[in-house]
């Protein structure tokens, strides 16, 4: 059966992660949140207090990174992370070390392993463009910053976060110019990518929005529910 690769890009709360995991669901393909990748390496290097500005030994721990996926977890050399990597210093410090070349030289490597064992649904910044330029389906998915604020602030909360919405908004533009000014893989849409706004739209018609384009390029119309 041919593997397909569905890449989904895209700033910080525009809602990657729920639409991704729903679609794999849907379509029975693997999910990978490519972000908590990321966020695995940049926690390695808190707990060995290595600097995110000390390229050589960043790229060493990338490499070195034991990183397993498994539907909704993730595991750091065989420990689950999958809380400890949603922090606010771990978030800046992703962010960080994502303009590394070396560090992102081995988790696109990790990321192309993934993909060409099986069909992925595969979330991050640069999919489309770098890791799977490829991709059977892009997606570049958008909200307004507002919106994706007050998502991202739901989210923070639900998990007990006190953060309040000014400084949140602040982080996550921080992290945002970061991510889409770097010289290495910046945050872009691929050329061929549809462009998503999803402000105003509930996850249901994101994911059927998206589930017709899978469709209509890969299925040839064949219904995947
Ligand atoms: O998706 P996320 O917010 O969990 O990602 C954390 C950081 O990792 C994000 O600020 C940028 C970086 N990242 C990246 O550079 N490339 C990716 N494919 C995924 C994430």
């Amino acid at each position: 059966m041919k593997i397909v690769v569905v890449a989904i890009d895209g700033p910080a709360g525009a809602g990657k992660s729920t639409i991704a995991r729903r679609l794999a669901d849907r379509l029975g393909f693997l999910y990978i949140d490519t972000g908590a990748m990321y966020r695995a390496v940049a926690l390695w290097a808190v707990r060995q207090n290595v600097e995110t500005t000390d390229h050589h030994r960043m790229e060493q721990l990338a490499i070195a990174a034991g990183i397993e996926l498994e539907p909704g977890r993730i595991r750091l050399n065989g420990e689950d992370v999958t809380e400890a990597i949603r922090t606010a210093e771990v978030s800046n410090g992703a962010s960080r070390i994502a303009v590394i070349p070396g560090v992102r030289r081995a988790m696109v490597a990790k990321q192309r392993e993934l993909g060409e064992r099986t069909s992925v649904v595969m979330e991050g910044r640069d999919i489309g463009t770098v890791v799977f330029p490829g991709a059977e389906v892009k997606i570049f998915l958008d909200a307004q910053p507002g919106e994706r604020v007050r998502r991202r602030l739901r989210d923070v909360r639900a998990q007990g976060g006190t953060i309040s919405e000014e400084d949140l908004a602040a982080q996550m533009n921080e992290r945002d110019t970061r991510d889409s000014t770097r010289a290495d893989a910046p945050l872009s849409q691929a050329p061929d990518a549809v462009y998503l706004d999803s402000t105003g739209l509930d996850i249901v018609q994101v994911e059927e929005a998206i589930l017709k384009i899978v469709r209509g390029r890969v299925t040839n119309g064949k219904d995947f529910s």
